[in-house]
């Protein structure tokens, strides 16, 4: 199984960004470990074209359920394959909440990413009131029952564990509340794919920084990271890669 360090740049990012990608590119990730960057899907094939022949893999940030047709403002994942993606994220929490976007709908997107030949990194997570009511794995488990699509293997579908509440706030679960969700997941999963489940790589989000990387990608079914503020600047994003590489 490969690790994976996925950046994730949300809405920021003009093509003057491409320095940091440049800059990035001196990342060498171990072997075993993969280094992935999803821009926002204008600067996508800029920066497909900047990484051909390195080690750094492009992805999106949505795309749409349908191959083509009449979306004004979507995306296919499709196109977005054709325009250099080997990944895309779909039911991100923003997306979930900006959007109302369903575990239904994250599913069908899902499904859409693997028939074009894209890995879909499915994210789910609890919001800080259900963490406080106790409802965190009834959360976790609902949404992955919900958002996995048929067919869901190893190769097609990575899956982002990503509590709400530490996305771009500094604040993270403990470790051993990490260690007991990604945990959970892999259990979860098991149910839902049998054996391919042992293969599906489990990544953490929420607030992950160089300063706490190592100590998350040391925990049991932590397989990498989603990383969204930290991934803007190649020194931080290169040293979490780092991390990762030397775990
Ligand atoms: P953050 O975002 O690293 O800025 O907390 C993570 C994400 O939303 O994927």
């Amino acid at each position: 199984m490969h690790k994976l360090a996925a950046g994730n740049w949300k809405m920021n990012g003009t093509p003057s960004a491409l320095a940091e990608v440049a800059a990035l590119l001196a990342a060498h990730p171990a072997p075993g470990c993969q280094m992935l960057l999803c821009p926002p899907a204008t600067l996508l094939a800029q920066m497909a074209w900047a990484a051909r022949g390195t080690p750094l893999l492009l992805g999106a940030q949505d795309c749409h359920a349908k191959a083509s047709g009449a979306h004004t403002g979507d995306i296919s994942a499709m196109m977005l394959e054709e325009a250099g993606a080997s990944h895309v994220i779909v039911g991100h929490s923003e997306r979930r909440s900006d959007h109302a976007e369903t575990d239904a709908a994250v599913n069908a997107k899902a499904a859409a990413a693997a028939r074009a030949g894209l890995i879909a990194i499915v994210c789910i997570g609890e919001t800080e009131a259900e963490r406080n009511a106790g409802a965190t794995l009834d959360v976790i488990g609902r949404q992955l029952d919900g958002s996995l699509p048929e067919g869901a293997t190893a190769a097609n579908i990575v899956v982002a564990y990503e509590p709400v509440w530490a996305i771009g706030t500094g604040r993270t679960p403990t470790l051993a509340e990490i260690a007991e969700v990604h945990g959970f997941i892999r259990t979860r999963l098991s149910g839902q794919i049998g054996a391919e489940a042992a293969g599906v790589r489990l990544l953490y989000g929420g607030s992950v920084k160089p300063s706490n990387a190592a100590e998350i990608f040391a925990l049991p079914h932590v397989d990498g990271a989603l990383v969204g503020g930290a991934s803007l600047k190649a020194a931080d994003f290169g040293a979490i890669v780092a991390a990762l590489s030397a775990a």
